[in-house]
């Protein structure tokens, strides 16, 4: 089965054709990066302007590229949300149009089960896995039990990882997005010069929060002001440090709320940008090691928005016999689980 996807919930077009075999038969990617970066932060509708501008040309090329005729794919997927509504309504039009001209079965994703399955596209893992899924609109733990089939263990009670991440970027002057920049600045930095909070520290469930990290970064970094580069990059550092220590202490409880589930199963898997970060990837490592578990990531562009992930998606529900139907809108919120699919 070859399947088209499409993904323009943020600040990237991207497009891909994937196959059922695991293989990335194309895919293309514009980053909007440029368009934000003077604001620090997406600005809603310019992201949809551009999304405009470009869907067609990287559908285009993402086609040229696999060197395959419409007529050889068998679904074409887009996200539907969660996301900016003025990009969904793109990639989601564009796709239910070409669906329409193909006569191809159609296919509405939500963003998190795209990121949730890509560890089975890079890894072939097999169901049930325990997910962290870390990006910048949400951070959860979850059981993931089939396509589109979740328990949800614990979530960000406040804001989501990459937010945080964002945020700090944002206070210590660095570019668009945060997280990348405070990782690179990080390397260089002490990560014992400054004690953060560590919230919900000793609390029995998974839930997380980064709230409180991040005021606390804001009234040191205060304190210090002006900020000489290697402060910057020992908060960067101290910052970073403390989230490996909240999400270590949270995914141990979280490896015990999933093994009631599942008590035989042993694998952990994480997604979403936030997981392409190398130090958090580390610590994974560290617990799963610790918990006999195996750990599998995506690589970080896999990690990252991409239409690969979307495709991929649309291969596991289609396997099923699942498609959406015409009226299916985009949602700005959509939790996962929800259904959007006839049987
Ligand atoms: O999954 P994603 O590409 O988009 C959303 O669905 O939100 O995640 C984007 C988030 C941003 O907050 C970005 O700062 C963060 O992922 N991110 C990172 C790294 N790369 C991307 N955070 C920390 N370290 C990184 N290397
Ligand atoms: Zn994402």
């Amino acid at each position: 089965m070859i399947v088209l996807g499409i993904e323009t919930s943020c600040d990237e077009t991207a497009a891909a054709i994937v196959d059922s075999e695991h293989q990335i038969l194309s895919e293309s990617i514009y980053s909007q990066i440029k368009i934000h970066e003077k604001y620090l932060g997406v600005v809603p509708e310019l992201a949809a302007r551009s999304h405009i501008d470009r869907c067609d040309k990287v559908i285009i090329d993402t086609i040229n590229k696999a060197n395959l005729s419409l007529s050889k794919i068998d679904a074409i997927a887009a996200t539907a949300g969660p996301g900016l509504l003025g990009g969904l309504l793109v990639g989601l039009t564009m796709a239910k149009s070409i669906s329409l001209a193909t006569k191809k079965p159609f296919i509405a994703i939500n963003h998190l089960d795209g990121h949730a399955l890509t560890p089975r596209l890079s890894h072939n893992v097999n169901f049930p896995y325990l997910l962290l899924l870390i990006s910048g609109g949400h951070s959860m733990f979850l059981s993931v039990e089939g396509p589109g089939e979740y328990i949800l263990l614990g979530q960000s009670i406040d804001d989501a990882l990459g937010e945080a991440f964002d945020k700090t970027g944002r206070l210590l002057g660095l570019g668009y997005p945060g997280g990348p920049e405070i990782e690179k600045i990080a390397i260089n930095g002490d990560p014992y010069r400054f004690i953060f909070p560590h919230p919900l520290r000793g609390r029995k469930n998974c839930d997380l929060s980064f709230s409180g990290l991040k005021t606390s970064v804001r009234q040191t970094a205060e304190k210090l002001s002006p900020l000489s580069s290697k402060d910057k990059e020992d908060i960067a550092a101290s910052f970073q440090s403390t989230i490996c220590k909240i999400i270590e202490e949270r995914l141990i409880n979280a490896i015990k709320l999933f093994s009631s589930y599942h008590p035989k199963a042993r694998t952990l898997a994480a997604a979403g940008g936030v997981a392409s970060n190398t130090v958090i990837r580390n610590t994974l490592e560290r617990v799963a090691n610790n918990s006999n578990f195996d750990l599998f990531v995506p690589s970080p562009k896999l990690c990252t928005d991409n239409g690969v992930m979307v495709a991929w998606a649309g291969i596991e529900h289609r396997l099923l016999g699942r498609k959406s139907d015409y009226n299916f809108d985009v949602k700005a919120r959509w939790p996962l689980g929800g259904n959007c699919y006839e049987f």
